[in-house]
């Protein structure tokens, strides 16, 4: 049975409800019953309708920086990974975050997403060679696990031989910044933070002197309306690139392939016509984002959504998981589909903090799962009911075992 058996939306859980195999029924009771719902648990409204989210995240009458003061009230100021966060793009607002944003745009242009596209598709076919003869193997650790970070130190400049230890320090800063914090998740991420940028600021001084032709280097040169970015900001906006972009590209491509083989004739779809793929991808965004809500904001003044009012200093967030299964926004939102033409869901968000790196993890997600399909012949399930994250607001399998045969060429 559902840990979910209650008849109303459950006030003492994560409202993202993390470890939910399958949260969206209660998705769409909510957004029935009270789609502008306050949940006691996050201290937060939570909205659940597409049109609602769609205006409140365009808002600028809601603030991060509000937001994160409260987490400093709530922790202490003097927290590293409170630190780490008051310098990142999320937590910024207004002309401090659009220049910020604007620096760290130079890293995502077209032309550097078109170039790093081969990178991506080396690492997927090296990764293939290795997995499919063996038959069996688990997406997550073997296959989604390595690409993001591989990806984005490659862009980066950052050694390969250090991502691993890279990869479990943001594993650990991500951990601590939920809407939920528990003290025992907030010393993991205070260590992890320290020690994350303790290294790199000693690669940055080591790139100052010696600069390459990768993205550290040039935002160590970048300059935007005669500033540059500080040590400080420098190694902030490191992190935020590796944690952003690390466990959210992981689950689009579990979550993405566990899709398709619950659905076995959409993966006979894309098998057949694997031009398909770029649209296949928007709708495993629609159905099942790996982001469920992004970090609240807090209301500069009263402002009315939905028929409520959202008081002065009251935290908004959204669950992104109903707003992309609103049925007032999207025909028959339970079905995957990979034929479905309107797919302007939110799983990167809207507005001024939508995501920076969209266009890579679109890119990296197209290739991982485009090029499983292509090389196989057939992929099954091996275990049938993979284990969901436990925490958070992200949402993922930790692990999804399936047995594949290769096509033969
Ligand atoms: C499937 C993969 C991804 C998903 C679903 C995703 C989703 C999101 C969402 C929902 C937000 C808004 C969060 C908020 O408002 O609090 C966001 C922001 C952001 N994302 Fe992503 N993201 C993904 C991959 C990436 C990648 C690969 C990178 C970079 C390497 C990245 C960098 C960022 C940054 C820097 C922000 C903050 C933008 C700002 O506040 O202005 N993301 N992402």
């Amino acid at each position: 049975m559902s840990s979910l058996d209650a008849a109303s939306f459950p006030d003492d859980r994560d409202p993202t409800l993390p470890g939910e195999p399958d949260p969206y029924p209660w998705f769409h009771r909510l957004r029935r019953d009270d789609p502008v719902h306050f949940s006691p648990f996050a201290n937060a409204w939570m909205l659940t309708r597409y049109a609602d989210a769609e205006k409140y995240l365009r808002d600028r009458r809601f603030s991060r920086v509000a937001y994160l003061d409260s987490m400093r009230a709530k922790y202490g100021a003097e927290q590293p990974i409170l630190k780490f966060q008051s310098r990142e793009l999320s937590f910024l607002d207004g002309d401090e975050h659009s220049w910020l944003k604007d620096v760290a745009a130079k890293a995502f242009t077209p032309a550097r997403i078109s170039a790093i596209r081969p990178h991506i598709r080396a690492a997927v076919d090296a990764s293939l060679d290795k997995l499919l003869p063996a038959g069996r193997f688990d997406v997550i650790a073997d296959y989604a696990y390595p690409l993001p970070a591989d990806v984005i130190s490659a862009m980066l400049g950052i050694p390969r031989e250090d991502w691993t230890m890279l990869r479990e320090w943001v594993d650990g800063i991500l951990l601590s910044r939920g809407i939920v914090r528990t003290a025992a998740m907030i010393e993991t991420g205070d260590k992890s933070a320290r020690a994350f940028a303790d290294y790199l600021s000693r690669l940055i001084s080591a790139r100052r002197q010696y600069p390459s032709g990768d993205l550290m280097s040039a935002f160590i040169a970048a300059e935007e309306k005669g500033r540059k970015l500080s040590d400080d900001q420098l190694v902030s906006m490191i992190e935020t690139l590796f944690a952003a972009g690390h466990g959210t590209t992981r689950s689009l491509i579990g979550l993405g392939i566990l899709a398709l083989l619950k659905n076995p004739d959409q993966l006979a779809l894309l098998s057949a016509e694997p031009a398909r793929i770029t649209r296949a991808v928007e709708e495993m965004l629609r159905y099942d984002p790996p982001t469920q809500a992004p970090s609240p904001q807090v209301a500069l003044e009263d402002v009315e959504i939905g028929g409520k009012t959202v008081r002065k200093g009251e935290a908004v967030s959204v669950l992104f998981g109903a707003t992309n299964r609103d049925p007032a926004r999207f025909a028959d939102p339970d079905k995957f589909d990979l034929t479905r033409e309107d797919l302007e869901h939110l799983a990167f968000s809207l507005g001024p903090h939508y995501c920076l790196g969209a266009s890579l993890a679109r890119a990296e997600a197209q290739i991982a799962i485009g090029v499983l399909v292509e090389r196989t012949a057939s992929i099954e399930l091996a275990e049938n009911n993979p284990v969901f994250q436990q925490a958070g607001r992200f949402r993922g399998p930790v692990g999804l075992k399936i047995e594949v045969s290769a096509r033969r060429s």
